[in-house]
This record gives C-alpha cells, sequence and structure tokens, in this order.
C-alpha cells in the first residue's frame, strides 16, 4: 500500500489540519509524532527507503530501538501537512540503541523531523511502558488561552490543576490525575524533555509555561480530545476571570461526589 493511503496517515493529517483550525498552531508552532505499529509498517514497507544518515536524538531511548515514528517536520506548518505530507512530514527508523534515528520516507525537500524530539521520544519510551504498549501519540501545541493562564496562575501542578478542573464539571473525569507545569525553560533540548518525562510519569498532561502543552493519547482521538478539554477550560478560566472572578464553583465535596458516582480514580492530593 502507497503510505500515503494508510489510516494512521489519514488520523494524523486530520489531527494537524483540525489542530491548525482550532488556533493552536502559528506558523510552525507544535508538532506531533505516532508511534507506528509493526503490522502499519509492513503494510506500507514498499513506500519507504533505507536510512542515508543517522543523526543524534538528541535523547536515550533504549527502549523505542527498533520502532518506526511518523513526525512533524521542525520548521514545518501544521496548516501545510494536508496539502503535501510528503515535504511537511517524515517517518523515522530509532537505531538499535535508542540513540540515533534515520529518515525513510518524507520531508523530501529536506529538513529534520521537530526539533522537540528529545521530549517526544523520551515520552514515547516511558508511555509505552507504563501503558503496556497501548500509548501511541505525543502531541504538543501552543493553544492560547492556556499559555495566557500561564502568565497569571501559580505554576505549581496543584493549583492550576484545581483551577481548571474546577471549569468544567467533566474536566475531573477527562485527567482525573491532574496536569503537571513545567517552569519556563528552553526548549528544544534534553533538559526540558527530562523536566517533561518525569512529570509524565504521574500525568497525560504537562504545561510548559509561556509555551504550550504536551499530552499523550492511545490514539489520534484521545490526544487531540484532551488538548481540547484542558484549552478549553483555559478558555472558560481566562473569561470567568474577565468578568471579575469566580462566585461560585464547583467546592470539594463537589469532586468527591463526582469521583465516586464516576468511578474514576481522582487525584485528591490535588484537591485542598
Ligand atoms: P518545530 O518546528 O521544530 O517542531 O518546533 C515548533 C515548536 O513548537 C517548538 O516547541
Ligand atoms: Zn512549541
Amino acid at each position: 500500500m502507497d503510505i500515503k493511503d494508510a489510516k494512521f496517515m489519514e488520523g494524523f493529517i486530520r489531527l494537524t489540519a483540525d489542530a491548525f483550525r482550532k488556533g493552536w498552531h502559528e506558523r510552525n508552532g507544535g508538532n506531533l509524532t505516532y508511534r507506528i505499529p509493526a503490522e502499519e509498517i509492513a503494510e506500507v514497507k514498499n513506500s519507504l527507503h533505507q536510512v542515508d544518515e543517522w543523526l543524534p536524538i538528541g535523547n536515550s531511548v533504549p527502549e523505542l530501538a527498533g520502532e518506526y515514528f511518523l513526525v512533524t517536520g521542525s520548521g514545518k506548518y501544521m496548516r501545510n501537512v494536508e496539502l503535501c505530507p510528503e515535504k511537511n512530514i517524515a517517518v523515522i527508523l530509532v537505531d538499535d540503541k535508542g540513540e540515533n534515528y534515520g529518515i525513510v520516507w518524507g520531508l523530501t525537500d529536506g529538513g529534520r523531523p521537530t526539533s522537540e524530539l528529545p521530549t517526544h521520544l523520551g515520552n514515547h519510551e516511558l508511555k509505552k511502558r507504563l501503558t503496556a504498549g497501548r500509548n501511541r501519540v505525543i502531541y504538543h501545541a501552543h493553544p492560547t488561552n492556556l499559555i495566557a493562564l500561564t502568565f497569571v496562575l501559580p505554576l505549581n501542578d496543584k493549583e492550576f490543576t484545581r483551577e481548571l478542573w474546577e471549569m468544567a464539571t467533566e474536566d475531573p473525569v477527562i485527567f482525573p490525575e491532574g496536569l503537571g507545569v513545567v517552569p519556563w525553560m528552553v526548549p528544544g533540548g534534553k533538559a526540558i524533555a527530562d523536566a517533561s518525562t518525569k512529570l509524565m510519569e504521574k500525568y497525560r498532561v504537562v504545561v510548559w509555561a509561556h509555551h504550550g502543552l504536551f499530552v499523550c493519547g492511545d490514539d489520534f482521538d484521545e490526544a487531540f480530545g484532551l488538548m481540547d478539554t484542558v484549552e478549553k477550560a483555559a478558555e472558560i478560566c481566562v473569561k470567568v476571570r474577565s468578568m471579575g472572578g469566580k462566585k461560585q464553583t464547583i467546592t470539594r465535596e463537589n469532586f468527591l461526589d463526582l469521583a465516586k458516582e464516576f468511578h474514576i480514580d481522582l487525584n485528591e492530593a490535588l484537591l485542598d
């Protein structure tokens, strides 16, 4: 099968197109990676070429040795992915040590995978282990309201989570473990990758202060849905604050009742 007809390609492209229309991806902002299952790679193997050059990942991910990923290109625009996938995204293979990658499809006009590859692959390695291989998507975006809140809310997991949980009754059902906050750091390297991966041990959502958001998911719907839910909570929060702030809210007791009724394992350490 031509790789452009593969189901995973359709899912990947649909996310990039929808997310651009949401306003989360100015210019080349944001990036997306998908860990391709062996059976999906087997179906498209005729579209792949040999690795010309092995380049450093910028992180060490031995548990991803031999895995293939579909990734957005560095400096490429999300809005262009659906128009010309082969110029804007790539399939990469991780070498047998988990130190280097090689391109086997795409980026036909040249270029490299996203500059956030260290964080993406660090998170993939962790989530692959924690979910027995179910997690396949890591996604980074620049959603406006969420970024705005990082200038106003205290930059700690507890207060950030509680504020967003209060913004819509179903939010604690969707991210019951809460979210982690990375303080401002230089993007694109191993230090921010390590800080993010450490938080991903506890969470599925990680805020990068004054920058954006990382989420993970078993599939594209889950990752997109998580990004959408957190950004919507942030938008409500911005509106509430713009209208003079909360006059009433969801209480601690309300959250505990919700957790009981919905049988969710709410992270109560973040509640008071
Ligand atoms: P890339 O174009 O390298 O993916 O970078 C965009 C971005 O959002 C960096 O954090
Ligand atoms: Zn970014």
